[in-house]
Parts: structure tokens; sequence; C-alpha cells
């Protein structure tokens, strides 16, 4: 099928790529010309596994190619708008304004008959406005969030938990054009939902909000945990084993980040604040802010350590990005604790594994190494804020004789506490004695 992907960030980039890898024709639409010039050469603008090898056996396959012209887009059958929706610069409900303008610029283009998905996340009420403006040009559009997972999203795009197609009211219009782009996925007995523009925008703002619940639920039990001297992950392992609690999404630590949970959290309290239904939705807001002090914790214990005075002490801060497996910094509780325990002065040299281009883009005043080890080097504490695998495999006594004072601060409850006391190191986690 000949299929257009309007927006290439994330989303759009990974959706483009996987759409290729399932035979399509694609042509990938992006204002920024710098990211169609680098995706079209094969170059993926974010760190993701397996994005760089889908682009290019599709860029080799001369089915992927990217443009920054809306024209280009036209011969397509079906058009994704998988543009972002960041949160409004002055308020807590999401920006749309690039899905408007994806959509006035795409129906310049439609041909009679097209068919449009929404793909971007957008407060309930959105589809149904836009499908009124596409009436007139002729298109049917069906709203199709995604629930990918950074790190994972190559995956989670070609073979995710559910389908969702929200269709309009007069019908099913356009559901069998969109089986016919998942073939395989369909075929494969993927679980499939039709539903109405409302469900559907509803299902992926609702399912962030409950993943989002989940994670504050249990450092909220950390706290407590704290207090009364209980174990937060043996908690979490006794209640996981209930099938219907469940173990995942149970990591107490610094909280929830990215470009994702939180946003979508806020503009879904926003957004049912208009709806007149605040105090429907008035406990998001406390999960946002328990969610919020996790960072404040995680700096107070660091604080702790040196009695009240961190001014002047050497602190290795181990991850910047927002979660393992990816660069993205966006909300990111590792770089919020690294900036402020420098606020603090303390002299922080941070390490990451693939975020600290971006990281040193936004705080160049920040001190990076080039390794962990550097980071290390004669640390008076160190703090570890992203759990990627070469953190969590760290060895405790070879780390030992790194630092100058063995202080180990896991704000992910990632390490084995025991072997780290064993090889020397006072060793704090969140929520455990
Ligand atoms: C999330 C949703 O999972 C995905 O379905 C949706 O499409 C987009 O938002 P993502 O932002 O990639 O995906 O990250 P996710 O893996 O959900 O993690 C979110 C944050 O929660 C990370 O900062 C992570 O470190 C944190 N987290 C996760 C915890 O603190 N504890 C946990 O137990 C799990």
């Amino acid at each position: 099928m000949r299929i257009s992907v309007i927006g290439c960030g994330y989303l759009g980039a990974v959706h483009a790529a996987a759409m290729a890898s399932l035979g399509h024709d694609v042509v990938g639409i992006d204002v920024d010309e710098d990211r169609v010039r680098a995706l079209a050469e094969g170059v993926s603008p974010i760190f993701e596994p397996g994005l760089p090898e889908a682009l290019r056996e599709g860029i080799a396959a001369g089915r992927l190619r990217f443009s920054s012209e809306m024209s280009d887009a036209a011969a397509a059958d079906v058009h994704f708008v998988a543009v972002g929706t960041p949160q409004l610069a002055h308020g807590a409900g999401a920006d749309v304004s690039y899905v408007d303008a994806a959509f006035a610029a795409l129906r310049e283009h439609l041909r009679p008959g097209a068919l449009v998905v929404g793909k971007s996340t957008v407060p309930v009420g959105t589809a149904a406005r836009l499908a009124e403006g596409l009436a007139g040009a002729g298109a049917r559009l069906i709203w199709n969030p995604e629930f990918l997972r950074e790190g994972r999203a190559i995956r989670d795009t070609v073979a995710p938990d559910r389908l969702v197609y929200g269709v309009s009211p007069a019908g099913d219009d356009g559901v069998a054009t969109l089986d016919e782009v998942y073939a395989p996925l369909v075929a494969r007995g993927t679980p499939r939902l039709v539903t109405d523009y409302a469900t559907a925008e509803l299902v992926k703002t609702a399912a962030n909000a409950f993943l989002a619940t989940k994670i504050s639920f249990i450092n909220a039990m950390a706290d407590v945990a704290e207090a009364t001297g209980a174990d937060v992950t043996t908690l979490a392992d006794a209640i996981g084993h209930d099938a219907r609690i469940g173990r995942k999404f149970l990591n107490a630590g610094v909280g929830f980040g990215g470009g994702c949970l939180p946003k979508d959290i806020r503009a879904f309290v926003a957004r049912a604040e208009e709806l007149g239904l605040g105090d429907s939705l008035a406990f998001l807001k406390e999960v946002d802010r328990i969610n919020l002090r996790r960072r404040e914790r995680l700096v107070d214990l660091v604080v702790d350590s040196f009695e009240g005075e961190p001014a002047g002490r050497r602190v290795a801060v181990l991850g910047l990005a927002f979660k393992p497996e990816s660069d993205d910094i966006r909300d990111s509780p590792a770089l919020d604790v690294a900036v402020r325990l420098r606020g603090l002065g303390a002299k922080v040299r941070c390490y990451d594994p693939e975020a600290m281009p971006n990281a040193r883009r936004m705080h160049p005043q920040l001190k990076y190494a080039a390794t962990a080890e550097h980071a290390l080097r004669d640390a008076e504490a160190v703090v570890l804020v992203t759990e990627w695998r070469e953190f969590r495999e760290m060895d405790p006594a070879g780390a030992f004789g790194i630092v100058s004072r063995p202080v180990m601060i896991d704000g992910r409850n990632a390490l084995d506490a025991e072997a780290w006391r064993a090889a020397g190191w006072a060793y704090a986690g969140m929520g455990r004695p």
C-alpha cells in the first residue's frame, strides 16, 4: 500500500520504518529539513534499538523515503498523522497546534476516499473536531493510538498488545483499509478493538494515567517503608504475585519521566477540568506531585550523606536519560537530580552511555565524563539515576578502588544492596532499609 507518515519524530520515524518493514511503500514527511536529510540517509535522529537497521533496509529496498514537502504525500492511500502534542508552554494542557497544522496542510493534498489515521496522543474530543474538517475533502478518519515504549518502539509497533481503531459515528468506514495496512498483525490474532473516537482517544490517555498511578503508588509505599524500616522491593514482589496487581511497573525509585507519562497525565487533568470533571481526575495531580517529590527525596539522600553540606563535594551521577535504552532527556528525573545537586554547590560529574549529547546541549554547565569510571574517579558519593545494564552490572569491589568515599545512593533500587555493602560501600536505596 502507498502510505504517508506526517511528522517524523519519535513516533513517526519509527512508524514509517515499521510500515516499510511490513512491505508498504512509505513516504515520511517532516517540516524539519535537517531531520528529513538525516532520515533519508538512514541516520536515526534518536537512539532507538533496531531503528537504524529498519531505516536502512527500507531505504535500500526502495520502500522508504522522506520529504519536507507535504505534496509528496499526495499519492498515498493512507496517511498517518504522528506529530507531537507537547505540554503547553503556559499551562498543563496539550498543545495540539502541530496536529491542527498537519491536518490543514494535508487536507490540500488528499485524494478522494483517502484514509487519514490519527496516531498522536490528543485530548478527548479532538478526533471528532478534525473529522469535521476532513469531511469536505471526501476523506475518512480513524483514530488509532500508539502504545510504543521507547527502547522497544519497533517491536511495539509491529507486534503490539492490541490495535484500537476509533471510527466515525457514520460507521466503520476505513476499517478494512487499516486492516490491510496491519495485515500481518491482524492475521496473527492481535486483539483489535473498533470503537468510537472518544473511546480510542481515552484508551491512550487512560493507559498512561494508569501506569503513572501504579508507579506513584509504589513510590508512596516507598515513603512508608522508609519511615517504618520495611523494604519496598520485597513488598512489590509480594503484592505483585497477586495476578490482579502484577509486578510490572512497581519499581520504586526516583520516579517516571519522558515525553509521555508526565505531559499526558497533566493534559488529561486539564481536559477533565474543561469537561467539568476536575474532581474525578484530581488524584492524577497527586500522582504527579508524588512523582516530583521523588527527585527531592533522592537529592536529600545525597545531601544527608554529606551531613547537610554538599557544597564543594564530588558527586558522580550515573545516568541522564529518563530510562535505559534511550537517549531521551525530556522530563528526565536523572537530569533534574544532576542539575539540583549542582545548584546546591556539589561538584557533579555525570555519565550516560547515550544521552550525553542531548544533555550537553540543554545543560552545558554540567560536567560530563567520558566513561562511568571517569565519573566515579575520586567521587565522594555516587548516585545511580538511570538503571542502564552497564551500571546494574558494575563490580562493587572494582568501583570501591576508584572512588574516594564509597557511598552509593541507588535511585532505582537496581543494585544488590548486600553485595555492595559486603564490598565496603555505604549503600542507600529508596524505600529500602
Ligand atoms: C510510556 C508507555 O509505557 C507507553 O505505552 C506509551 O506509549 C508512552 O509512554 P515510555 O515513556 O517509553 O512509554 O516509558 P516507560 O517504559 O513507560 O517508562 C516511563 C517512566 O517510568 C520511566 O522514567 C521509567 O524509568 C519509569 N518507571 C517505569 C518507574 O519509575 N518504575 C517502573 O516500575 C516502571
